[in-house]
């Protein structure tokens, strides 16, 4: 763990990353104990208004937004960048839904410039300007990089996998994350539904220790930037 007095900005990677180059950034928001909804599925609000705005310059500096089906149904979200002035900054707004189950009127689909793209497991006619990408399934999974080489042949390398918490889970198990912004929120809710999960292991020594620097925000959330590339084990 690096102190916060002697680490970088925590867009340092972002910003050093050129168009082309290819950076895969995910990010979650979570209690203190690891949650990210309680058991209802309530999520609104965990973390504040800085890692809000924190996601938003994430967003802004990457081609595409990519989330799992599960998100698009639960939450409706935009995936725009609002709380940061970049307005030509829109990324590619992706979802991950391989039994073709997103609404076709969802809000990610809004038409207003910016690209549109569903990744499924079969080819369909979708609405004009909204693209698909067909990756293959394997027992109804998507092999992650499978999913940044079809987003790659799109033109889109600054990826950012924006949740939830299965699709990042499973970026970190296939080793295709560059980094993880964690946003942690100083709340227990002691019971609700988990944020990462990884596949089992059954030592200590087999965890995943990323290089990882800590940043405080003003409103008491504190975020873990995890850099996957420099495993200090
Ligand atoms: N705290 C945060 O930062 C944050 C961020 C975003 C969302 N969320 C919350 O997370 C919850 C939704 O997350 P979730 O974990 O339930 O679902 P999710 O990760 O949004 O979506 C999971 C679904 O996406 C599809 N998918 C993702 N990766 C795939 C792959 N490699 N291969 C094939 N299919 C893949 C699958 O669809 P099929 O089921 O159709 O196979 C999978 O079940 C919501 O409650 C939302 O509010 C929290």
């Amino acid at each position: 763990m690096v102190q916060a007095n002697t680490i970088p900005s925590p867009f340092a990677r972002l910003t050093a990353t050129a168009p082309g180059a290819s950076l895969v950034v995910a990010q979650l928001g979570q209690t203190l104990d690891g949650r990210i909804a309680t058991i209802t599925g309530d999520s609104k609000w965990i973390n504040g208004q800085a890692a809000l705005t924190h996601l938003h310059a994430i967003r802004a500096a990457v081609d595409a937004v990519v989330v799992g089906v599960g998100t698009v149904i639960a939450d409706d979200p935009f995936l725009t960048v609002r709380h940061v002035p970049c307005p030509a900054c829109q990324p590619a707004r992706v979802v991950i839904d391989p039994t073709s189950r997103v609404p076709l009127d969802a809000k990610i689909f809004n038409s207003d410039g910016a690209r549109r793209i569903i990744i499924s497991a079969t080819d369909a006619a979708t609405p004009d300007g909204i693209e698909r990408l067909v990756v293959p399934t394997i027992a109804g999974r998507m092999a992650p990089l499978a999913i940044l080489a079809a987003l790659q042949a799109a033109g889109l390398t600054r990826v950012l996998i924006e949740g939830g918490a299965a699709t990042v889970s499973s970026f970190i198990d296939a080793g295709a994350l560059d980094q993880l912004h964690l946003l942690v929120a100083p709340l227990l809710l002691g019971s609700g539904k988990p944020g990462l999960q990884l596949a089992d292991i059954t030592r200590i020594d087999q965890a995943i220790r990323p290089h990882t620097t800590l940043h405080p925000f003003a409103d008491g959330d504190v975020l873990f930037v995890c850099d996957f590339t420099q495993d200090t084990r």
